[in-house]
C-alpha cells in the first residue's frame, strides 16, 4: 500500500482495536487444513470456546462474517413452510428478519420501538398467538447499544415453549456479555471476531445445540456452505468443511487462552465497568439513546443532545490524536454516536478518549 499512514485507533463497534501481540499471530506460518498441526489447533480452540461459552455441544468455526450465520441458522432450523417468528429492536434484528425473507420462510416480525428492548411477555403474547418453529433474538443490539433481557426472555421460552428453536446473534455480546448457552437453552449463538474478541474480521464462531442438529437433519435445502450437518462431519476429525482462515483461527486460539488466563467473569467485570464508566460521562454530558436498564456494556449510543456535528468531532480526533469513535447507525447517524468498550482495552484507555472528546465538545 503506497501512502501508507498507521491507522486510526478504534473505538467504533466493530472492528475494534487490535493488538499488536494478536495482529502478530495473524503473521505465523501457514499451516495445512487437512494435516494434524492444523486439527490440533482446531481443537484446541473449539474446547477452549466450549469452556468460555459454557456449552459441551457443538462449537464451529465458520470462515464468514457473522451475517452467515444469520443465514446457517435459518437455512438450518426452520424448515421451507415453518414461520420463524423475527424480534425486531433496531437495525441489526431488523436485518436478520431480512434475512429469514431472503431464505424464502415465512417470517413474522415482532417490532419493538428501537431503544426499547423485547420483554418476555410480548414475546409470550406473540408465540402464544401463532405456530412457530424458531424465534430470532439479538443479544445486543449494535445500532442502539442495547442488551435484550435474554435471561429472562430465556427462562420464559424454556418454560411456555421449549419446542420453539432460538436463535441468538450475540455478534457484539459474546464474551463481552454474560452467556452460558446450555444454561440459557439457546440452540444457536454466534458472533464475529472483530467484536469483544478483538481480532480482525474474517471469521465468526458458532455454537449449535443438539436438538438444533437434530432438527437440522429434517431441514431440507440448506446448501452447502453453512450446512451444519457438513460442518458437524468436518468437526468430529477437527476440520472444517472448506480451508478455513487459519490465521484468523491461530488469533483466536491466542485469545482464548488470554480470555481463560483472565477468567471469563474478571471479562464480563471489566466490560461491566467500562460500560458503567462511560455511561456515567454519557449522561452527565449528553444522554443514552436506550432505556438506561438495558444500556449495553459492550457500547454505549448516546442521543446527541447537544446537536454537536458527530461526523466533524470525529474527523478533529483523527487529525489530533489518531482516534475514531462510532457514528449513529443508519437512521440514527447524527441524533446518536457510539462509544465502544469491547475488547481488549481497559479503563485507562476510554479515560484518555473521554477527555479528548471532552476538549474537542468544550
Ligand atoms: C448485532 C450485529 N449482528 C450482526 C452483525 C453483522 O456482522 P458481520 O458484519 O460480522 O457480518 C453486526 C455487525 O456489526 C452486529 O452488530
Amino acid at each position: 500500500m503506497t501512502n501508507w499512514k498507521k491507522p486510526p485507533r478504534l473505538f467504533i463497534p466493530g472492528p475494534v482495536l487490535v493488538k499488536d501481540d494478536v495482529l502478530q499471530q495473524l503473521a505465523r506460518p501457514t499451516l495445512g487444513h487437512r494435516l494434524k498441526e492444523y486439527a490440533q489447533l482446531h481443537g484446541e480452540t473449539t474446547q477452549m470456546l466450549k469452556k468460555l461459552l459454557f456449552t459441551e455441544q457443538n462449537v464451529f468455526l465458520s470462515t464468514s462474517s457473522a451475517s452467515g450465520i444469520w443465514e446457517a441458522a435459518i437455512r438450518n432450523c426452520v424448515g421451507l413452510d415453518e414461520t420463524v417468528l423475527c424480534t425486531c429492536c433496531g437495525a441489526f434484528s431488523d436485518k436478520w428478519a431480512t434475512v429469514a425473507k431472503n431464505c424464502g420462510r415465512k417470517v413474522h416480525e415482532m417490532k419493538v420501538d428501537w431503544g426499547k428492548p423485547v420483554l418476555p411477555e410480548m414475546l409470550d403474547e406473540k408465540l402464544a398467538a401463532g405456530k412457530y418453529s424458531a424465534v430470532t433474538l439479538v443479544h445486543n443490539e449494535t445500532s442502539t447499544g442495547l442488551t435484550n433481557p435474554v435471561e429472562q426472555i430465556s427462562q420464559m421460552l424454556k418454560q411456555k415453549y421449549p419446542d420453539v428453536l432460538v436463535l441468538v446473534d450475540s455478534v457484539s455480546g459474546m464474551i463481552g456479555l454474560p452467556l452460558k448457552f446450555d444454561e440459557l437453552g439457546w440452540d444457536v449463538a454466534f458472533a464475529s471476531v472483530q467484536k469483544a474478541f478483538a481480532i480482525p474480521p474474517g471469521l465468526a464462531v458458532a455454537a449449535v445445540s443438539n436438538r438444533a442438529m437434530e432438527k437440522s437433519k429434517d431441514t431440507p435445502n440448506r446448501g452447502y456452505y453453512f450446512d451444519f450437518q457438513l460442518w458437524a462431519k468436518s468437526n468430529e476429525k477437527n476440520q472444517t468443511l472448506v480451508t478455513p482462515n487459519i490465521p484468523h483461527i491461530m488469533a483466536l486460539n491466542y485469545q482464548c487462552k488470554k480470555l481463560l488466563d483472565e477468567g471469563i467473569e474478571n471479562v464480563w467485570k471489566r466490560h461491566k465497568q467500562m460500560g458503567d464508566f462511560v455511561r456515567a460521562w454519557a449522561k452527565e454530558n449528553f444522554d443514552l439513546f436506550c432505556d438506561q436498564k438495558y444500556a449495553s456494556n459492550t457500547l454505549t449510543a448516546i442521543k446527541n443532545t447537544k446537536g454537536i456535528n458527530v461526523a466533524e468531532t470525529i474527523n478533529a480526533m483523527q487529525e489530533k490524536h489518531n482516534t475514531v469513535f462510532g457514528n449513529g447507525y443508519g437512521k440514527l447517524k447524527e441524533q446518536t454516536f457510539r462509544i465502544a468498550h469491547m475488547g481488549d482495552i481497559n479503563l485507562e484507555d476510554l479515560k484518555e478518549l473521554i477527555s479528548w472528546i471532552d476538549d474537542e465538545i468544550r
